[in-house]
């Protein structure tokens, strides 16, 4: 008999108790039902709401059943529908009516949104374990090419001289911010909502604060409606996934460009590449690929979640059994993703060659050319259209600005001196940015050292 039978005069069909199941699904929070009973006992035992001895065997039997689910020895009943009642079956099969107590001022809902809450919680310091180590990669990258100069783009367009650091430094911002939006959804996860019971709280004087506290909770949740039936925390959760996926597309976009004979920026290490079945000369950049591809899986999830919701009025609904799936899987998506992409980027090689013989061959020192012009006094709209018609000159003769001879400099602007040529010197237009941010060496060599205090901060 179903644990909640009472009411009813014959069993479910089978196909509805395949179709109402969650078991399948929902069987991995085992570990924070089981933690998550435990408190609400301990304090069920502690209020006097129960004897304290009956308290104290559930308690242990409990812990039992965690052992043995951990072992293996546990097998779940799809008709049992979710692990909430899988675990509390077994709970009274071993221990018969003292078992039939655990549920006292509880309900499936408030027990389900906090067993939601720390599951989710848990997997957040995972994540951030993480993306704590591709920064740390990044960092390395970044300070063994504080010279690697490369094309810094626009419009995909060579547009101004970079370097390798500085552009891996940009990526450790976003990924940075990726931590700070998980803490920051980690706070209003945090909040306890035992004691909302179905909806309406309940009549028995439970100790919330205490239960939050064994649990790790900051507060508990304020009103029993919203406490049932918020999944805020699950979407906030789910839009942090998708930007983190986001992050990362957009480095494999970059990543699977940087590899192609094109362009010869970097070799990916034989590891985290594969063959073509066909094409013996193929070397595929498919993690790149994949978690580029996999973004979209992420951003459904987020979107199922949203669409889950929207429709719901107060309090629980059955609807929100769906919010488990989705978040799980945008959660395990990520958690594939973070450390393959991680290893590729820390083994791959970079061709400083081919990055600085691109940046070389782009005008990507146009820009300085003009400010040269106008350091010597000619007003920049001037200058500008001066330094066009010096990049026409040079596209007809395939050549680069810095190729020119002093003759050929003359006939744009009599100020052009010998002194031009340090000034467009790559080197010269990059560690000459050294505003706050910029690309030139003492710049991102800051940027890296607040990088590295950052990670070693406790943010974890
Ligand atoms: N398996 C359910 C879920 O995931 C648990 C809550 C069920 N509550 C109920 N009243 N049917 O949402």
């Amino acid at each position: 008999m179903k644990l909640w039978g009472g009411r009813f005069s014959k069993n479910t069909d089978e196909l509805m108790d395949d179709f109402n199941s969650s078991i399948h699904f929902d069987s991995r929070m085992y570990r924070q039902d089981i933690l998550g009973s435990a408190a609400h006992v301990k304090m069920l035992g502690s209020c006097g709401i129960i004897a304290q001895n009956d308290a104290e065997l559930i308690y242990k039997t409990l812990f039992e059943i965690l052992e043995d689910i951990e072992n293996g020895k546990v097998e779940y009943e799809v008709s049992a529908e979710d692990i909430h009642m899988n675990i509390e079956t077994l709970l009274i099969n071993r221990i018969g009516n003292v078992g039939k107590q655990l549920h006292t001022g509880r309900s499936r809902n408030d027990q389900v949104a906090l067993d939601i809450r720390m599951y989710l919680k848990d997997e957040i310091i995972t994540l951030k374990t993480m993306l704590k180590n591709l920064l740390e990669v990044l960092l390395r990258i970044s300070e063994e090419n504080l010279d690697t100069i490369m094309p810094g783009y626009t419009h995909l367009q060579k547009a101004q001289p970079i370097t390798l650091a500085h552009h891996h430094m940009a990526y450790f911002q976003m990924f940075k911010r990726d931590i700070e939006r998980l803490n920051d959804c980690t706070k209003r996860m945090n909040i306890m909502p035992l004691g909302s019971g179905a909806l309406a709280g309940t009549t028995y004087p439970l100790n919330r604060q205490m239960v939050a506290s064994e649990l790790g909770f900051d507060s508990v949740t304020s009103n029993s409606l919203d406490g049932v039936s918020d999944r805020d925390f699950a979407i906030e959760l789910a839009s942090c996934l998708s930007i983190i996926m986001m992050h990362l597309s957009r480095f494999s976009e970059e990543i699977i460009l940087w590899c192609t004979e094109e362009f010869s920026f970097i070799e990916l290490d034989d590891a985290y590449s594969t063959g073509s079945s066909i094409m013996p000369q193929k070397k595929n950049p498919d993690v790149a690929e994949l978690v580029r591809g996999k973004t979209g899986r992420v951003y459904g999830s987020l979107l199922s979640l949203l669409t889950v919701m929207k429709g719901l009025p107060l309090a629980y609904n059955k609807d929100m059994q769906e919010d488990k799936e989705a978040i799980f899987n945008a959660v395990d998506t990520v958690k594939l993703c973070l450390p393959i992409f991680t290893k590729m980027l820390d083994t791959m090689k970079i061709n400083k060659e081919s990055m600085y013989n691109a940046a070389r061959g782009g005008f990507t020192n146009a820009t300085d050319m003009a400010d040269y012009l106008v350091k010597k006094g000619i007003p920049f709209r001037d200058s500008h259209e001066i330094i066009g018609r010096m990049v026409t000159y040079c596209l007809g003769k395939n050549i680069s600005i810095d190729d020119m001879s002093m003759d050929e400099f003359k006939t744009f602007s009599d100020l052009i001196e010998n002194d031009v040529y340090t000034a467009i010197n790559l080197t010269t237009c990059v560690n000459e940015r050294k505003i706050t941010g910029g690309p030139a060496k003492e710049s991102v060599i800051e940027q890296i050292k607040i990088g590295k205090e950052y990670i070693s901060c406790d943010f974890l």
